[in-house]
C-alpha cells in the first residue's frame, strides 16, 4: 500500500518531518523506497542529472513517462510524484489536464508537480477537481531559468517575499496537497510554512519547512563537478564508482578477471554424445580442461 496525500498532510499536523528524494530509474527507486522514504519525486531535474542537458527546458513528456514508469516499477510504498515538464501545462488548462492525466494513467505515478504560484493556480484547481493530486513548486523554478536569468535565490526583497507568500496561498487555496519551496531565504520559508495548512517541502529553503527534498545524485556525490550549497553529500559515489571501474579495467587488461570463480564449466568429456563429430570436440575439451 502506497503513502497517500492524506498521510502527507497528517505528517504536517503531527509535526512529523516529511522526507522526499528524487529517483529516476528502477534500481534507485527500489533503494530509496526500501530505505523508507515516503515521497519519491521523478523530477524533471532528470534532464540535467541523467540526460546531460544544461537545463530542464528540453525535457519532454516522453522523457518523463519513460522514467516515471521505471520508478513506479521499482517502488511499492512511496507516493510517486511526477514532474510536468516545461510547456506541458502552461499553454492551456486543457493541455495540462491531458498531460497530467497521462502521467497518472500511462506513467502510473500518484501525483504531479508543476511550477508557478498565482500564475498556475487555475491549472492546479482544474487538475485537483479532476482527481489529480498536485504538488506546487515556487521560489526558484528551474523551468523559468531563462526568464530568471540564472539559478538564483528568490524572495530576497520584501516585494519578492510578499509575492511568494501570495503564490503559496494561491496554490494552497487551489488545492495543492504540498508545496516545494526552492532556494528562498530560510526565514521566508518559515513564514510561509507557518501560514499554510498545506505542507511545505524545502530545497535550499532552510530547516523550518515541513519537509525536505534533495536530488539523489547530489546527496550521493555522483557528480563531482556539481555541489550546490544546499546539498549535503552523504556519500561520495563518484569516487567509489571511479575506483571500481579503474580496478575492473586493470584486471581485464592483466587477465586477473575473469578467474575460474567467474567462469562456467562444461560437462565431462565422457558424457559428450557418441557421434563422430563430437570426437574432435572431446579432444579439444580434454586439452583445454583446467587441471
Ligand atoms: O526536478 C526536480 O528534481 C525538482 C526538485 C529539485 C524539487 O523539482
Amino acid at each position: 500500500m502506497r503513502i497517500t496525500i492524506d498521510r502527507v498532510k497528517q505528517m504536517k499536523q503531527a509535526g512529523e518531518k516529511i522526507v522526499m528524494l528524487t529517483a529516476y530509474d528502477y534500481p534507485t527507486a527500489r533503494l530509496v523506497d526500501q530505505a523508507g522514504v515516503p515521497l519519491i519525486l521523478v523530477g524533471d531535474s532528470l534532464g540535467m542529472v541523467v540526460l546531460g542537458y544544461d537545463s530542464t527546458v528540453p525535457v519532454t513528456m516522453e522523457d518523463m513517462l519513460h522514467h516515471i514508469k521505471a520508478v513506479v516499477r521499482g517502488s511499492q510504498h512511496a507516493l510517486v510524484v511526477g514532474d510536468l515538464p516545461f510547456m506541458s501545462y502552461q499553454v492551456s488548462v486543457e493541455t495540462a489536464l491531458v498531460n497530467a492525466g497521462r502521467l497518472l494513467q500511462e506513467g502510473g505515478c500518484q501525483a504531479v508537480k508543476l511550477e508557478g504560484g498565482e500564475r498556475s493556480a487555475a491549472t492546479v484547481r482544474a487538475l485537483v477537481e479532476s482527481g489529480i493530486p498536485v504538488m506546487g513548486h515556487i521560489g526558484l523554478t528551474p523551468q523559468s531559468v531563462n526568464q530568471l536569468s540564472g539559478y538564483r535565490v528568490q524572495g530576497k526583497t520584501p516585494r519578492a517575499a510578499v509575492q511568494l507568500i501570495n503564490d503559496a496561498r494561491a496554490l494552497a487555496d487551489a488545492g495543492a496537497f504540498a508545496i516545494v519551496l526552492e532556494s528562498i531565504p530560510a526565514v521566508l520559508a518559515k513564514v510561509i510554512t507557518e501560514k499554510m495548512e498545506a505542507p511545505t517541502i524545502g530545497i535550499g529553503a532552510g530547516p523550518f519547512c515541513d519537509g525536505q527534498v534533495q536530488v539523489l545524485h547530489d546527496m550521493l556525490g555522483l557528480n563531482p563537478d556539481f555541489a550546490p550549497r544546499h546539498a549535503k553529500r552523504y556519500a561520495n559515489l563518484a569516487e567509489t564508482v571511479t575506483a571500481a571501474v579503474t580496478r575492473y579495467a586493470a584486471e581485464v587488461r592483466s587477465g586477473v578477471f575473469p578467474s575460474a570463480k567467474e567462469s562456467y564449466g562444461m560437462d565431462r568429456p565422457a558424457s559428450l554424445p557418441p557421434e563422430p563429430e563430437a570426437e574432435s570436440l572431446r579432444q579439444d575439451v580434454r586439452k583445454c580442461s583446467a587441471p
